[in-house]
């Protein structure tokens, strides 16, 4: 296997991109903050398939952490990550320093109405802006002909789709599966920063929208019954604090009370330092039917 190159810099990713299209190769990128794990390598795995070449980005992104966030403390390994990608069959790095990115008198951000109101935008403001305007860069440094996204981070799917409509990119977005561990908690790199105490409780996360799942299949269509059975599930563990535990319209993100054919019931919850999101979407029957005709 070829070694994996890094790219530092914004020209020389436009010149390497430049070359692999005019050699007709297709480009897909994995936009990721490194600490690479097994979600984003499924992610590796699965662009690899339907492109020639991957390209993986491992940018920190300070715009979109708040004040008071884990900017500074979020896990860094840039030696591992390189590993990962290698062994992973992954092609180029392209990791550029928060310079390169925001250099002296930057002053465009890209803003997404509505989307980005609820869930997470509404409680971490101006995450999703920052999230907006660093995957629109990296759309258009590498110049790649797919990029694929985690389900785990659904509002941020909604979100890069939405740009990539009403600005009309030529990229298509695919949409992966959520990795989980044996115990179905979501990885995350941030799931290193947890004590083995709140990794235990940690669990009850993914249980508690197992059990909301359950409930709309069973025909339960009110939001709030919903949610209150969640909410239940998630506060029984100690030194739990939940942020938010929602069952949204899963197009738009919006609250509704009575629930539609298509469901997303999403949680933030902070377990000790950790705040750990995760979500399933839920497609009713009539759903269901619907698409098959
Ligand atoms: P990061 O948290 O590193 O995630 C990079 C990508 O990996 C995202 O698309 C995310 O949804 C996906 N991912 C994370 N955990 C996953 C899991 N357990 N299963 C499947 N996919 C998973 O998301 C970001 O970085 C940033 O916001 C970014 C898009 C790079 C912009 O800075």
């Amino acid at each position: 296997m070829e070694p994996v190159r890094v790219v530092r810099h914004v020209r020389d990713m436009h010149r390497v991109a430049d070359r692999m299209r005019m050699d007709g190769l297709r480009i897909g990128l994995v936009p990721t903050m490194g600490y690479l794990h097994e979600g984003h390598a499924s992610l590796m795995r699965q662009i690899g398939r339907v492109t020639d070449r991957t390209v993986v980005s491992v940018f920190v992104n300070p715009a979109q952490f708040g004040p008071g966030e884990d900017f500074e403390t979020y896990p860094r390994d840039f030696e591992r990550d390189l590993a990962m990608v290698h062994s992973e069959g992954g092609d180029l790095v392209y990791a550029p320093s928060t310079a390169e990115m925001y250099p002296d008198g930057y002053a465009t951000y890209l803003e997404v109405e509505r989307l980005a109101d609820h869930l997470c935008g509404a409680s971490r403001p101006g995450h999703f802006r920052g999230v907006a305007t660093v995957v629109t860069k990296l759309l258009t440094a590498v110049k790649p002909h797919v990029a694929i996204f985690g389900q785990k981070d659904a509002q941020q799917t909604g979100v890069v789709r939405r740009i990539v409509a009403d600005l009309n990119l030529d990229v298509e977005v695919m949409i992966a599966p959520t990795v989980r561990e044996a115990d179905g908690l979501a990885k995350s790199s941030r799931n290193r920063y947890m004590t083995p105490r709140h990794r235990r409780c940690a669990t009850v996360l993914y249980s508690a929208l197992q059990e909301g799942r359950d409930l709309v299949q069973e025909g339960e269509r009110r939001a709030s019954a919903v949610i209150d059975a969640m909410r239940r599930r998630v506060t029984l563990g100690p030194g739990v604090e939940v942020d938010y535990i929602t069952a949204v319209d899963a197009e738009d993100f919006r609250p509704v009370e009575a629930l539609g054919d298509s469901v997303l019931l999403a949680a933030a919850v902070r377990f000790g330092e950790s705040r750990l999101i995760d979500n399933i979407v839920v497609e009713t029957e009539r759903r269901a039917v619907k698409e098959i005709r």
